[in-house]
């Protein structure tokens, strides 16, 4: 018997040796006992962190959605799937049966390959959070049709260079999108960024706000006509366990975004394994995650980890703010939510509101709280711990990645003791190592390091689109036979790690990943702009905030530079989009640089969050004047 779900502590050191000593026994069993498989595998992993290639389940076939959908049609077809909460607290919510959405999946499955979709096929969804967003992905895994989830708040030229990046033939979207009292123009934005898109030949529109749009001869259409005349059938594609489910856009330090690759049973298997653990999901709870399907968060965790154990997964179309700050406690109230999911910049947020919000709902029904996208702060923990679960709900701090496909490092509520930010302990199978900068493993207790993964896991990243090349590079190359996840971490003295934050120049703000050379590239298009550097900055409720030094072509004495500020973050926008904003813009004559030239974004780093008494030597720069000037004139 496969030890599936974890109920103790104990259990959990047990279940953690087993899987380190024999991983394929432990992954082959539980894989063969939870999941429905057309035919078995021959090996269950083979490896090599050199090339680097990582298999699982090799030959095994299955279709993930026969997992996610039709196991559960036999034993729950009446129970709902999806929860759908719309933006406005007045428009009613709407239960997705499992049998529903397995006819509404079907359909739009069946409008997918009317339209040209097979196996293989790009498929690239830039869908707010409304149903039909859940439901696309679904329908492309069903006809075996890689999905492409580019999050709806992208600008156009962010989608374009990842409907471009991946060839992606055809693009579903909606008119628009509610955002509290706001609505977004998507599908203006598609028609921007497929000005740029010679490959595109269809695009599927959703309705959701009812907007006059622009609809394309030939290559743009209604999606609902089409689904309503849509057989409910749809024989599941037969996949390889390897083959390609989704690619995922995530931020690199440098150059542009990286189209993260996963595959197909190792990331069902490991998602539906750690979403049962993680949050202890028993049969009839209500799940929310607040995250959007737009990031890895919601691929896994509202979507395949919770529709692959027969959950109620909820998906909510707005914002924490709208109509009031206590928006997510009313739905917490209203659908009776068990197990919450969200962001440590979004606690902050509410936090900054006071209590009175919360202390207005009934949260009884919570029984554990999670927390995901970067670190947890001290106060925002205690924050969430006292106020939300009323010190009764455990706090499950996961950390993990895109490339990672699900949460790595995490307690296991009421299995493991919690301890304020800190994740933890490693989930069953995961093996972290920590190492110094000579590219030695730190052993024991009580040290700190860059945090490494020396065993490969079920739904690890298997390659980045086009380019395995950067994936090795980026990810196996800084330490020999070890996956290197761009983390720093500790270890305390009973083993539980700590995440202290990125060593690269990756920034998160507000829980997303934003690399520094696209953002620097887009200020850099602005006429008057010589250079630029970003670095980040604390900031109270996004965690990080991005600063920019930015030096002008000319000495811009002439210039008003509140409009020059202002047009910076309008190129940012337009670029990448409004969350890679910049809170604070200052112009600077020069930048620090090394003898060979590149710039010291540490120094950078410690003026922008007010530590100047610590800036380390800067007699070695190749400008050392400059460090001065900046402190001068410093924001
Ligand atoms: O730095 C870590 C931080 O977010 C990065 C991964 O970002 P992304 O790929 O967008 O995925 C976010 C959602 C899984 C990590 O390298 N991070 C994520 N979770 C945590 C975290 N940092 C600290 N604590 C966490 N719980």
């Amino acid at each position: 018997m496969s030890n599936y779900h974890i109920k103790h502590l104990e259990e959990y050191y047990q279940v953690y040796r087993k899987s380190v000593r024999e991983p394929e026994k432990f992954w082959g069993e539980i894989a063969e006992e939870h999941f429905l498989w057309r035919k078995s595998w021959n090996k269950v992993l083979e490896w090599d962190f050199n090339k680097p290639e990582i298999k699982w389940f090799e030959g095994a076939k299955l279709n993930i959605t026969e997992n996610c959908i039709d196991k559960h049609l036999y034993r729950t077809p009446n129970k709902t799937a999806i929860l759908f909460e719309p933006n406005d607290p007045n428009e009613a919510a709407e239960h997705i049966t499992y049998k529903q959405l397995s006819e509404r999946v079907n359909q739009f499955a069946n409008v997918l390959k009317a339209n040209n979709v097979g196996k293989g096929d790009r498929v690239c969804i830039y869908v707010p959070m409304i149903p039909e967003l859940a439901i696309a992905t679904l329908a492309c895994a069903r006809i075996g049709a890689i999905h492409s989830v580019v999050f709806a708040g992208f600008s156009s030229t962010a989608l374009a260079t990842r409907i471009n990046d991946s060839d992606c033939k055809i693009v579903i979207t909606s008119d628009g999108s509610y955002r509290g009292a706001k609505t977004i123009d998507l599908k203006g934005i598609v028609d921007e960024a497929l000005e740029n898109c010679a490959g595109v030949e269809t695009v599927l529109v959703a309705k959701r706000i009812n907007s006059d749009i622009n609809m394309k001869q030939g290559r743009d259409k209604l999606l609902q006509p089409l689904l309503d005349k849509a057989s409910k059938e749809c024989i599941a594609e037969t996949m390889d366990a390897e083959d390609l489910l989704f690619i995922l856009y995530t931020s690199g330090s440098t150059g542009k975004p990286k189209g993260m690759v996963h595959t197909t049973a190792g990331y069902m298997v490991y998602t539906a394994y750690t979403f049962k653990n993680a949050f202890q999901y028993k049969e009839n709870d209500v799940y929310w995650c607040t995250a959007d399907i737009g990031w890895i968060t919601g691929h896994s965790y509202i979507v395949y980890g919770p529709l692959a154990n027969g959950a109620t997964t909820v998906m909510f179309e707005g914002v924490p703010s709208y109509p009031d700050f206590g928006r997510f406690w009313e739905i917490v109230e209203k659908h009776k939510i068990n197990q919450f999911y969200t962001a440590p910049t979004a606690i902050r947020a509410l936090a900054k509101h006071g209590t009175e919000l919360v202390d207005k709902y009934d949260l009884s029904s919570l029984k554990v709280l999670g927390s995901v996208g970067e670190p947890i702060n001290e106060e925002a923990w205690h924050w969430y711990n006292d106020n939300v679960g009323k010190k009764k709900s455990p706090i499950i701090d996961t950390w993990w990645q895109t490339e990672t496909g699900g949460i790595m490092i995490t307690p296991i509520p009421y299995v493991t003791p919690t301890k304020p930010t800190y994740a933890t302990l490693p989930f069953i199978g995961i093996q972290p190592a920590l190492m110094d900068e000579n590219g030695e493993e730190i052993k024991g207790n009580q040290v700190d390091g860059r945090l490494c993964i020396k065993f490969p896991w079920p739904s690890m990243a298997r390659t980045i689109w086009g380019n395995h090349e950067r994936y090795k590079e980026t990810y196996f190359s800084a330490y020999e036979n070890m996956y290197f996840t761009g983390d720093g971490a500790l270890r305390d003295e009973v083993g539980y790690y700590r995440i202290t934050g990125r060593v690269d120049d990756v920034i998160i703000v507000s829980g997303h990943n934003l690399g520094t050379a696209p953002i620097e590239d887009a200020i850099n298009e602005h006429p008057a702009v010589a250079e630029s550097a970003i670095v980040g900055f604390p900031h109270d409720i996004k965690g990080s905030a991005l600063y920019g030094y930015v030096i002008l072509k000319d000495s811009g004495e002439n210039r008003n530079q509140d409009n020059l500020r202002k047009e910076i973050n309008q190129i940012i926008t337009e670029h990448i989009g409004p969350i890679a904003k910049l809170d604070k813009i200052q112009f600077s004559e020069g930048l620090p640089k090394t003898r060979s030239g590149k710039i010291m974004r540490r120094i950078l780093r410690k003026i922008a969050s007010n530590e100047m008494d610590n800036l380390g030597d800067t007699s070695t720069l190749l400008n050392p004047e400059v460090v001065q000037n900046i402190i001068d004139s410093r924001l």
